[in-house]
């Protein structure tokens, strides 16, 4: 958080990094804890077996095969990640939430860390990295700038950053959501020398909005 100082009645800043620690520990297993609060634990479990499909897709179109090292960054829990490990995938998943990754899936095949995305640093660059529902979270645009760095530090050269984003110029209306356009990433891919190539959009289940798969080469 910044140190600016605040008047006595301006509202305390919105902590981006204590919310989501509360949400994951509030919901737990439950798929609210990483989906859309207005819809049952039981629809976003539908929606991540569709993102699931999505992704397996995508991968496959990629040329990421199995064996190749894979990083889920923002996973959560790590329902997608160890779904991705059972498959055959070499995993490693990071999230800002302490409690997230303590109760994270698949601890026995999945290497779990504890990180803020702005500040990862594995020492290691992966074969294709995941940033799934996650990137328009980072409210801070400062924020956002490093986190994305960080994501490309972290993507082989060739490699492949796999962004699930809402891509829109409308104001968000939730503290927790921060929509950018595909100009931003542009002008991001641009000052990073990375490229974006391809832009696949899909309607998740029950809403009726879409949301677009970034795929960014290192
Ligand atoms: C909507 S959930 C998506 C989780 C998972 N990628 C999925 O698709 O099921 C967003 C996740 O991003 C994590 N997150 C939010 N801000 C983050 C940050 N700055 N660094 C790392 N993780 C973050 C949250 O804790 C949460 O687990």
């Amino acid at each position: 958080m910044s140190g600016t100082k605040r008047g006595a009645s301006e509202p305390p800043a919105f902590d981006a990094h204590a919310y989501w620690q509360a949400r994951h520990r509030k919901f737990g297993a439950d798929f609210r804890g990483v989906g859309n609060v207005s819809l049952t634990g039981e629809a976003n479990e539908r929606q991540i077996h569709q993102k699931a499909l999505l992704l397996a897709y995508l991968l496959g179109r990629l040329g990421v095969s199995r064996g190749a090292r894979v990083l889920d960054a923002g996973c959560g829990r790590g329902y997608l990640t160890m779904l991705l490990a059972q498959t055959g995938f070499d995993c490693v998943g990071c999230d800002v939430s302490q409690d997230a990754i303590e109760n994270a899936y698949g601890r026995d095949r999945v290497a779990y860390v504890q990180s803020p995305l702005a500040t990862l640093d594995l020492g290691e660059a992966f074969a294709a990295v995941l940033c799934i529902d996650v990137l328009y979270h980072v409210v801070d645009d400062e924020e956002w700038q490093r986190s994305l760095a960080a994501l490309l530090a972290h993507t082989q050269p060739g490699g492949h950053l796999y962004i699930v984003e809402n891509l829109t110029s409308e104001p968000s209306h939730s503290p927790h959501c921060r929509w950018r356009t595909i100009a931003d990433y542009e002008a991001f891919c641009r000052q990073g020398r990375a490229r974006i190539v391809g832009v696949e959009t899909y309607t998740p289940l029950e809403i009726q909005r879409e949301k677009s798969v970034l795929l960014i080469q290192a």
